[in-house]
Protein backbone atom coordinates (compact mmCIF):
# COMPACT_ATOMS: atom_id res chain seq x y z
CA UNK A 1 0.00 0.00 0.00
CA UNK A 2 1.35 3.36 -0.99
CA UNK A 3 0.00 5.37 1.75
CA UNK A 4 0.14 8.96 -0.09
CA UNK A 5 -2.10 7.82 -3.05
CA UNK A 6 -5.66 8.01 -2.45
CA UNK A 7 -7.79 5.92 -3.86
CA UNK A 8 -10.85 8.34 -5.03
CA UNK A 9 -12.56 6.49 -7.16
CA UNK A 10 -14.45 4.36 -4.84
CA UNK A 11 -17.32 5.02 -2.72
CA UNK A 12 -15.24 5.88 0.40
CA UNK A 13 -11.83 7.70 -0.97
CA UNK A 14 -9.37 6.54 1.33
CA UNK A 15 -5.51 5.68 1.41
CA UNK A 16 -5.90 2.40 4.20
CA UNK A 17 -6.48 0.20 0.96
CA UNK A 18 -9.97 -0.61 1.44
CA UNK A 19 -10.53 -2.24 -1.80
CA UNK A 20 -7.76 -4.54 -0.07
CA UNK A 21 -10.12 -4.95 2.74
CA UNK A 22 -13.49 -6.54 1.83
CA UNK A 23 -14.55 -7.34 5.28
CA UNK A 24 -13.90 -3.63 6.44
CA UNK A 25 -15.10 -3.07 3.22
CA UNK A 26 -18.36 -3.89 4.22
CA UNK A 27 -18.67 -2.55 7.37
CA UNK A 28 -18.01 0.82 6.35
CA UNK A 29 -20.64 0.53 3.42
CA UNK A 30 -22.95 -0.84 5.31
CA UNK A 31 -22.61 2.47 7.97
CA UNK A 32 -22.72 4.51 5.21
CA UNK A 33 -26.58 4.94 4.77
CA UNK A 34 -27.10 5.77 8.54
CA UNK A 35 -24.34 8.19 8.30
CA UNK A 36 -26.24 10.17 5.16
CA UNK A 37 -29.25 9.55 6.79
CA UNK A 38 -27.84 11.40 9.58
CA UNK A 39 -26.32 14.11 8.00
CA UNK A 40 -29.99 14.50 5.64
CA UNK A 41 -31.77 15.02 8.91
CA UNK A 42 -29.54 16.67 11.66
CA UNK A 43 -26.65 18.49 8.94
CA UNK A 44 -27.38 21.97 8.03
CA UNK A 45 -30.85 22.16 7.36
CA UNK A 46 -31.93 24.41 4.26
CA UNK A 47 -28.98 23.95 2.21
CA UNK A 48 -28.24 20.20 1.69
CA UNK A 49 -28.89 20.64 -2.66
CA UNK A 50 -26.47 24.52 -2.69
CA UNK A 51 -23.85 24.34 -4.52
CA UNK A 52 -20.60 24.97 -2.02
CA UNK A 53 -17.21 25.96 -3.03
CA UNK A 54 -15.57 22.89 -0.50
CA UNK A 55 -12.26 21.70 0.13
CA UNK A 56 -11.97 18.06 -0.41
CA UNK A 57 -8.49 16.02 1.22
CA UNK A 58 -7.14 14.47 -2.38
CA UNK A 59 -3.84 13.21 -0.94
CA UNK A 60 -1.98 13.00 2.96
CA UNK A 61 1.18 15.19 1.62
CA UNK A 62 1.66 18.73 3.42
CA UNK A 63 1.41 20.60 0.11
CA UNK A 64 -1.97 20.42 -2.04
CA UNK A 65 -3.52 17.61 0.16
CA UNK A 66 -6.96 19.24 -0.83
CA UNK A 67 -8.86 20.37 -4.25
CA UNK A 68 -11.53 22.99 -4.45
CA UNK A 69 -14.40 22.79 -6.06
CA UNK A 70 -18.41 23.06 -6.17
CA UNK A 71 -20.21 20.22 -4.01
CA UNK A 72 -23.63 19.66 -3.02
CA UNK A 73 -22.91 18.56 0.37
CA UNK A 74 -24.48 15.12 0.89
CA UNK A 75 -22.26 14.67 -2.00
CA UNK A 76 -19.01 15.48 -0.32
CA UNK A 77 -17.02 12.94 -0.91
CA UNK A 78 -16.06 12.26 2.99
CA UNK A 79 -12.59 10.19 3.06
CA UNK A 80 -10.64 7.83 4.86
CA UNK A 81 -7.03 9.65 5.61
CA UNK A 82 -4.22 8.60 7.35
CA UNK A 83 -1.51 10.83 7.41
CA UNK A 84 2.13 8.64 6.17
CA UNK A 85 3.63 6.42 8.43
CA UNK A 86 6.97 7.20 10.74
CA UNK A 87 9.41 4.95 10.02
CA UNK A 88 10.72 2.72 12.70
CA UNK A 89 8.25 4.96 15.10
CA UNK A 90 8.27 4.30 18.96
CA UNK A 91 6.15 4.35 21.97
CA UNK A 92 6.95 7.49 22.75
CA UNK A 93 5.74 7.77 26.23
CA UNK A 94 4.40 5.84 29.39
CA UNK A 95 5.88 1.72 30.65
CA UNK A 96 6.41 0.83 27.36
CA UNK A 97 8.27 4.27 25.97
CA UNK A 98 10.64 3.42 22.82
CA UNK A 99 8.87 0.32 22.51
CA UNK A 100 7.56 -0.36 18.66
CA UNK A 101 4.60 1.55 18.15
CA UNK A 102 1.47 -0.84 18.07
CA UNK A 103 -0.20 -1.48 14.53
CA UNK A 104 -2.55 -4.17 15.86
CA UNK A 105 -4.99 -3.09 19.24
CA UNK A 106 -2.61 -3.78 22.34
CA UNK A 107 -4.74 -6.11 24.09
CA UNK A 108 -4.27 -5.24 27.85
CA UNK A 109 -5.57 -1.25 26.53
CA UNK A 110 -8.32 -2.05 24.05
CA UNK A 111 -11.02 -0.98 26.35
CA UNK A 112 -9.50 2.40 27.19
CA UNK A 113 -8.45 2.90 23.50
CA UNK A 114 -11.73 2.35 22.60
CA UNK A 115 -13.48 4.87 25.10
CA UNK A 116 -11.22 7.25 23.56
CA UNK A 117 -11.93 7.07 20.22
CA UNK A 118 -15.38 7.17 21.35
CA UNK A 119 -15.23 10.38 22.93
CA UNK A 120 -13.51 11.67 20.22
CA UNK A 121 -16.05 10.38 17.75
CA UNK A 122 -18.49 11.62 19.62
CA UNK A 123 -17.54 15.39 19.46
CA UNK A 124 -17.53 15.68 15.70
CA UNK A 125 -21.22 15.09 14.84
CA UNK A 126 -22.56 17.14 17.80
CA UNK A 127 -20.81 20.11 17.03
CA UNK A 128 -22.39 19.76 13.19
CA UNK A 129 -25.50 18.93 15.15
CA UNK A 130 -25.07 22.52 17.25
CA UNK A 131 -24.27 24.72 13.65
CA UNK A 132 -27.43 22.94 12.04
CA UNK A 133 -29.02 26.09 12.24
CA UNK A 134 -26.73 28.80 11.01
CA UNK A 135 -26.47 28.69 7.48
CA UNK A 136 -29.99 30.85 7.16
CA UNK A 137 -28.75 33.74 9.19
CA UNK A 138 -25.15 33.79 7.44
CA UNK A 139 -23.40 36.98 7.29
CA UNK A 140 -21.81 36.19 4.41
CA UNK A 141 -21.64 33.39 1.50
CA UNK A 142 -18.21 33.73 2.57
CA UNK A 143 -19.06 32.96 6.30
CA UNK A 144 -21.36 30.26 4.79
CA UNK A 145 -19.18 28.73 3.14
CA UNK A 146 -17.01 28.92 5.77
CA UNK A 147 -19.61 27.30 8.40
CA UNK A 148 -19.83 24.25 5.99
CA UNK A 149 -16.64 23.50 5.56
CA UNK A 150 -16.34 23.09 9.03
CA UNK A 151 -19.60 20.95 9.14
CA UNK A 152 -18.38 18.78 6.47
CA UNK A 153 -14.66 18.10 7.90
CA UNK A 154 -16.18 17.22 11.49
CA UNK A 155 -18.17 14.56 9.40
CA UNK A 156 -15.08 13.76 8.00
CA UNK A 157 -13.69 13.45 11.33
CA UNK A 158 -16.65 10.68 12.60
CA UNK A 159 -15.53 8.95 9.51
CA UNK A 160 -12.16 8.89 10.78
CA UNK A 161 -13.04 7.24 13.89
CA UNK A 162 -15.77 5.13 12.76
CA UNK A 163 -12.66 3.51 10.54
CA UNK A 164 -11.11 3.07 13.67
CA UNK A 165 -13.51 1.34 15.28
CA UNK A 166 -14.97 -0.97 12.64
CA UNK A 167 -11.12 -1.69 11.67
CA UNK A 168 -9.75 -2.85 15.15
CA UNK A 169 -12.60 -3.24 17.57
CA UNK A 170 -14.72 -6.00 15.69
CA UNK A 171 -18.73 -6.06 17.26
CA UNK A 172 -18.08 -3.85 19.59
CA UNK A 173 -16.67 -1.36 17.00
CA UNK A 174 -19.65 -1.67 14.68
CA UNK A 175 -21.76 -1.28 18.22
CA UNK A 176 -20.22 2.02 19.07
CA UNK A 177 -20.23 3.42 15.34
CA UNK A 178 -23.83 2.92 15.23
CA UNK A 179 -24.44 4.48 18.86
CA UNK A 180 -22.49 7.82 17.60
CA UNK A 181 -25.42 8.53 15.34
CA UNK A 182 -28.02 7.75 18.15
CA UNK A 183 -26.61 10.42 20.17
CA UNK A 184 -27.66 13.81 19.63
CA UNK A 185 -26.55 17.06 20.99
CA UNK A 186 -28.91 18.27 23.51
CA UNK A 187 -31.27 15.79 23.56
CA UNK A 188 -32.43 14.89 26.98
CA UNK A 189 -32.73 10.91 26.26
CA UNK A 190 -29.34 10.39 24.36
CA UNK A 191 -27.38 13.55 24.90
CA UNK A 192 -23.78 13.68 23.41
CA UNK A 193 -21.07 12.26 25.65
CA UNK A 194 -19.68 15.88 26.66
CA UNK A 195 -21.08 18.84 28.48
CA UNK A 196 -19.93 21.22 25.98
CA UNK A 197 -21.43 19.07 23.25
CA UNK A 198 -24.57 19.59 24.30
CA UNK A 199 -24.67 23.75 24.60
CA UNK A 200 -26.67 25.72 21.54
CA UNK A 201 -24.61 27.41 19.06
CA UNK A 202 -27.46 30.07 18.64
CA UNK A 203 -25.85 32.51 16.55
CA UNK A 204 -22.49 33.32 14.63
CA UNK A 205 -20.81 35.40 17.73
CA UNK A 206 -21.30 32.25 19.89
CA UNK A 207 -20.07 29.69 16.22
CA UNK A 208 -17.01 32.01 16.23
CA UNK A 209 -15.91 31.54 19.90
CA UNK A 210 -16.87 28.12 19.28
CA UNK A 211 -14.36 27.13 16.19
CA UNK A 212 -11.65 29.55 18.39
CA UNK A 213 -11.77 28.06 21.81
CA UNK A 214 -13.76 24.59 21.37
CA UNK A 215 -12.25 22.93 18.17
CA UNK A 216 -8.81 24.40 20.08
CA UNK A 217 -10.28 21.89 22.67
CA UNK A 218 -10.19 19.60 19.42
CA UNK A 219 -6.48 20.29 18.57
CA UNK A 220 -5.22 19.60 21.99
CA UNK A 221 -7.03 16.49 21.95
CA UNK A 222 -5.91 15.25 18.59
CA UNK A 223 -2.11 16.60 19.37
CA UNK A 224 -2.49 14.00 22.59
CA UNK A 225 -3.80 11.34 20.50
CA UNK A 226 -1.42 12.08 17.46
CA UNK A 227 1.31 10.75 20.57
CA UNK A 228 -0.66 7.88 21.00
CA UNK A 229 1.77 4.37 20.17
CA UNK A 230 -1.06 3.05 18.75
CA UNK A 231 -0.11 4.26 15.11
CA UNK A 232 -3.66 4.24 13.41
CA UNK A 233 -4.83 6.23 15.68
CA UNK A 234 -1.49 8.49 15.69
CA UNK A 235 -1.93 8.54 11.71
CA UNK A 236 -5.76 9.38 11.78
CA UNK A 237 -5.05 12.40 13.97
CA UNK A 238 -1.75 13.76 12.32
CA UNK A 239 -4.14 13.89 9.16
CA UNK A 240 -7.16 15.54 10.89
CA UNK A 241 -5.07 18.29 12.66
CA UNK A 242 -4.30 19.43 9.30
CA UNK A 243 -8.40 20.14 8.55
CA UNK A 244 -8.83 21.38 12.04
CA UNK A 245 -5.96 24.51 11.96
CA UNK A 246 -8.98 25.69 9.10
CA UNK A 247 -11.39 25.56 11.63
CA UNK A 248 -9.67 27.86 14.56
CA UNK A 249 -8.93 30.28 11.60
CA UNK A 250 -12.29 30.66 10.83
CA UNK A 251 -13.12 31.14 14.47
CA UNK A 252 -10.14 33.45 15.20
CA UNK A 253 -10.77 35.83 11.82
CA UNK A 254 -14.30 35.49 12.70
CA UNK A 255 -14.15 37.30 15.79
CA UNK A 256 -11.48 39.29 14.91
CA UNK A 257 -13.76 40.84 12.34
CA UNK A 258 -16.42 41.30 14.74
CA UNK A 259 -14.35 43.53 17.10
CA UNK A 260 -12.88 45.48 13.98
CA UNK A 261 -16.28 46.34 12.69
CA UNK A 262 -17.49 47.79 16.24
CA UNK A 263 -14.39 49.68 16.53
CA UNK A 264 -15.08 50.87 13.38
CA UNK A 265 -18.24 51.60 13.69
CA UNK A 266 -17.74 52.98 17.27
CA UNK A 267 -15.18 55.75 15.86
CA UNK A 268 -17.08 56.94 12.72
CA UNK A 269 -19.88 57.84 15.43
CA UNK A 270 -17.19 59.65 17.75
CA UNK A 271 -18.20 57.00 20.74
CA UNK A 272 -15.58 57.05 23.01
CA UNK A 273 -16.99 54.62 25.19
CA UNK A 274 -16.30 50.71 25.18
CA UNK A 275 -19.22 50.41 27.84
CA UNK A 276 -21.89 52.71 26.80
CA UNK A 277 -23.68 49.54 25.51
CA UNK A 278 -26.76 51.08 24.37
CA UNK A 279 -25.24 53.43 21.93
CA UNK A 280 -23.00 50.85 20.66
CA UNK A 281 -25.39 48.38 19.56
CA UNK A 282 -27.56 51.65 18.41
CA UNK A 283 -25.25 51.37 15.45
CA UNK A 284 -26.04 47.69 14.94
CA UNK A 285 -22.14 46.18 15.82
CA UNK A 286 -21.60 44.09 19.28
CA UNK A 287 -20.52 46.10 21.99
CA UNK A 288 -17.19 45.13 23.23
CA UNK A 289 -18.32 43.97 26.84
CA UNK A 290 -20.76 41.14 24.78
CA UNK A 291 -17.67 39.78 23.40
CA UNK A 292 -15.84 39.30 26.73
CA UNK A 293 -18.84 38.12 28.43
CA UNK A 294 -18.97 35.25 25.41
CA UNK A 295 -15.33 34.73 25.64
CA UNK A 296 -15.79 33.99 29.60
CA UNK A 297 -18.83 31.56 28.71
CA UNK A 298 -16.92 29.96 25.83
CA UNK A 299 -13.44 29.49 27.80
CA UNK A 300 -14.68 28.29 30.61
CA UNK A 301 -17.18 25.77 29.22
CA UNK A 302 -13.73 24.37 27.13
CA UNK A 303 -11.82 23.94 29.72
CA UNK A 304 -14.35 21.62 31.63
CA UNK A 305 -13.78 19.17 28.64
CA UNK A 306 -10.13 18.84 29.88
CA UNK A 307 -11.35 16.79 32.42
CA UNK A 308 -10.67 17.02 36.51
CA UNK A 309 -7.23 18.36 36.86
CA UNK A 310 -6.16 15.11 38.99
CA UNK A 311 -7.06 12.21 37.25
CA UNK A 312 -6.10 8.33 37.39
CA UNK A 313 -7.70 7.65 33.93
CA UNK A 314 -5.15 10.50 32.52
CA UNK A 315 -2.27 8.54 34.06
CA UNK A 316 -3.37 5.31 33.00
CA UNK A 317 -3.66 6.35 28.88
CA UNK A 318 -0.06 7.90 29.12
CA UNK A 319 1.28 5.07 31.15
CA UNK A 320 0.01 2.44 29.01
CA UNK A 321 1.57 4.74 26.04
CA UNK A 322 -1.89 5.61 24.42
CA UNK A 323 -2.52 8.94 24.66
CA UNK A 324 0.68 11.96 24.91
CA UNK A 325 1.34 14.86 25.85
CA UNK A 326 1.21 18.05 23.94
CA UNK A 327 4.23 17.81 21.80
CA UNK A 328 5.58 14.34 23.51
CA UNK A 329 7.95 13.66 21.06
CA UNK A 330 9.36 17.51 21.58
CA UNK A 331 9.93 17.16 24.97
CA UNK A 332 13.05 16.53 26.68
CA UNK A 333 12.35 14.16 29.86
CA UNK A 334 12.19 10.80 30.70
CA UNK A 335 8.67 10.21 28.91
CA UNK A 336 7.79 8.14 31.99
CA UNK A 337 7.24 10.84 34.68
CA UNK A 338 7.14 8.59 37.34
CA UNK A 339 8.69 10.40 39.99
CA UNK A 340 7.58 14.18 38.51
CA UNK A 341 5.91 16.27 40.04
CA UNK A 342 3.45 19.28 38.18
CA UNK A 343 1.96 22.49 39.88
CA UNK A 344 -1.63 22.28 39.95
CA UNK A 345 -4.31 25.47 41.02
CA UNK A 346 -6.34 23.90 43.82
CA UNK A 347 -8.48 25.81 46.25
CA UNK A 348 -6.32 25.62 49.88
CA UNK A 349 -7.20 27.56 53.04
CA UNK A 350 -9.79 29.76 50.81
CA UNK A 351 -7.05 30.70 48.18
CA UNK A 352 -6.39 29.39 44.67
CA UNK A 353 -2.73 28.45 45.04
CA UNK A 354 -0.57 26.49 42.68
CA UNK A 355 0.19 22.32 44.32
CA UNK A 356 2.64 19.91 43.41
CA UNK A 357 1.17 16.96 42.42
CA UNK A 358 2.03 13.68 40.84
CA UNK A 359 2.40 14.32 37.23
CA UNK A 360 0.88 11.80 36.17
CA UNK A 361 -1.98 12.68 38.07
CA UNK A 362 -1.72 16.46 36.73
CA UNK A 363 -1.53 15.46 33.00
CA UNK A 364 -5.03 16.66 32.37
CA UNK A 365 -4.60 20.14 33.98
CA UNK A 366 -1.25 20.28 32.37
CA UNK A 367 -3.04 19.67 28.72
CA UNK A 368 -5.72 22.46 29.80
CA UNK A 369 -2.78 24.88 30.47
CA UNK A 370 -1.00 24.20 27.14
CA UNK A 371 -4.06 24.85 25.81
CA UNK A 372 -4.66 28.23 28.01
CA UNK A 373 -1.36 29.35 26.22
CA UNK A 374 -2.55 28.09 22.56
CA UNK A 375 -5.75 30.81 23.36
CA UNK A 376 -3.65 33.49 24.39
CA UNK A 377 -1.98 34.13 20.80
CA UNK A 378 -5.53 35.21 18.99
CA UNK A 379 -6.58 37.04 21.96
CA UNK A 380 -3.55 38.83 22.07
CA UNK A 381 -3.97 40.05 18.08
CA UNK A 382 -7.80 40.64 18.85
CA UNK A 383 -6.81 43.31 22.05
CA UNK A 384 -4.04 44.88 19.23
CA UNK A 385 -6.72 45.33 16.59
CA UNK A 386 -8.50 47.24 19.72
CA UNK A 387 -6.03 49.43 20.90
CA UNK A 388 -5.13 50.30 17.10
CA UNK A 389 -8.81 52.01 17.11
CA UNK A 390 -7.63 54.01 19.64
CA UNK A 391 -10.61 52.41 22.00
CA UNK A 392 -9.75 51.50 25.61
CA UNK A 393 -10.43 48.18 26.26
CA UNK A 394 -8.91 44.82 26.88
CA UNK A 395 -10.22 41.05 25.67
CA UNK A 396 -8.95 38.75 28.77
CA UNK A 397 -9.31 35.33 28.99
CA UNK A 398 -10.64 34.96 32.81
CA UNK A 399 -9.17 32.99 35.65
CA UNK A 400 -9.25 28.85 35.11
CA UNK A 401 -11.60 28.33 38.02
CA UNK A 402 -14.08 31.06 36.61
CA UNK A 403 -17.78 29.26 36.06
CA UNK A 404 -16.55 25.96 36.40
CA UNK A 405 -18.75 22.84 36.43
CA UNK A 406 -16.15 19.81 36.00
CA UNK A 407 -12.88 19.47 38.46
CA UNK A 408 -11.51 21.04 41.63
CA UNK A 409 -13.51 24.45 41.12
CA UNK A 410 -16.87 22.84 40.50
CA UNK A 411 -18.58 23.89 44.00
CA UNK A 412 -16.74 27.32 44.47
CA UNK A 413 -17.84 30.81 42.74
CA UNK A 414 -14.82 32.73 41.04
CA UNK A 415 -14.12 35.86 39.52
CA UNK A 416 -13.14 36.23 36.02
CA UNK A 417 -9.74 37.34 38.17
CA UNK A 418 -9.92 34.83 40.24
CA UNK A 419 -11.05 36.08 43.53
CA UNK A 420 -12.96 33.50 45.17
CA UNK A 421 -16.55 35.01 46.19
CA UNK A 422 -19.24 34.13 48.44
CA UNK A 423 -22.46 32.56 46.29
CA UNK A 424 -24.50 36.25 47.11
CA UNK A 425 -21.41 37.89 45.19
CA UNK A 426 -21.44 35.81 42.29
CA UNK A 427 -25.09 36.15 42.11
CA UNK A 428 -24.44 39.99 42.26
CA UNK A 429 -21.73 40.42 39.29
CA UNK A 430 -23.16 37.34 37.37
CA UNK A 431 -24.80 39.51 34.69
CA UNK A 432 -21.37 41.44 33.89
CA UNK A 433 -19.34 38.59 33.58
CA UNK A 434 -21.85 35.67 31.56
CA UNK A 435 -24.04 36.56 28.71
CA UNK A 436 -27.51 37.38 29.51
CA UNK A 437 -30.90 37.03 28.17
CA UNK A 438 -30.44 40.46 26.98
CA UNK A 439 -27.20 39.99 25.17
CA UNK A 440 -28.65 36.98 23.82
CA UNK A 441 -31.34 38.52 22.46
CA UNK A 442 -29.81 41.84 20.87
CA UNK A 443 -27.05 39.25 19.16
CA UNK A 444 -30.12 37.20 17.65
CA UNK A 445 -31.53 40.83 16.27
CA UNK A 446 -28.54 41.04 14.32
CA UNK A 447 -28.59 37.50 12.78
CA UNK A 448 -29.94 38.25 9.13
CA UNK A 449 -29.35 35.93 6.15
CA UNK A 450 -27.06 38.55 3.80
CA UNK A 451 -26.61 36.37 0.12
CA UNK A 452 -25.55 38.86 -2.05
CA UNK A 453 -21.97 38.46 -2.98
CA UNK A 454 -19.98 40.64 -1.59
CA UNK A 455 -21.92 41.95 0.43
CA UNK A 456 -21.60 41.36 4.69
CA UNK A 457 -23.99 42.07 7.58
CA UNK A 458 -23.03 45.40 8.98
CA UNK A 459 -21.69 44.02 12.06
CA UNK A 460 -18.89 42.03 10.75
CA UNK A 461 -15.93 43.29 8.57
CA UNK A 462 -15.31 41.64 5.51
CA UNK A 463 -12.31 39.75 5.28
CA UNK A 464 -8.46 40.32 4.14
CA UNK A 465 -8.39 38.30 1.34
CA UNK A 466 -10.83 35.05 0.00
CA UNK A 467 -10.93 31.75 0.09
CA UNK A 468 -8.25 30.21 -2.28
CA UNK A 469 -7.52 34.03 -2.99
CA UNK A 470 -10.81 33.72 -4.92
CA UNK A 471 -12.09 37.61 -5.11
CA UNK A 472 -14.63 39.98 -2.75
CA UNK A 473 -17.89 39.02 -4.87
CA UNK A 474 -17.02 35.54 -5.02
CA UNK A 475 -20.19 33.41 -5.28
CA UNK A 476 -19.41 30.68 -2.78
CA UNK A 477 -22.63 29.22 -2.30
CA UNK A 478 -24.41 28.77 -5.24
CA UNK A 479 -28.21 28.65 -3.86
CA UNK A 480 -30.59 26.56 -5.68
FE1 LIG B 1 -13.08 17.65 14.34
FE1 LIG C 1 -12.97 21.10 14.26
Amino acid sequence: MTSQLVDYDSLIPNNVGLADDPKLRRALEAWHPGYIDWWMSMGPEGFQVADVYLRTAISVEKDGWAKFEFVKMPEYRWGILLAPPIEGRTIPCGEHYGEPAWQEVPGPYRAMLRRLIVIQGDTEPASVEQQRHLGSVAPSLYDMRNLFQVNVEEGRHLWAMVYLLQKYFGRDGREEAHELLQRQSGSDERPRMLGAFNEETPDWLSFFMFTYFTDRDGKMQLEALAQSGFDPLSRTCRFMLAEEAHHMFVGYTGVARIVQRTCEAMNEAGIEDPYDAEAVRALGVIDLPTIQRKTNLHFSLTLDLFGSEESTNAANFFNAGIKGRYHEDRLDDDHRLVSDTYPVTKLVSGLLRPVEVPALNGLNARLRDDFIDDCQGGVTRWNRSIAGSGIEFEIRLPHVAFNRAIGEFTDIDVSPTGKVLTREDWKAHRDGWLPTSDDKTFVETLMQLEVRPGRFAGWISPPTKGIQNQPEDFLYVRLP
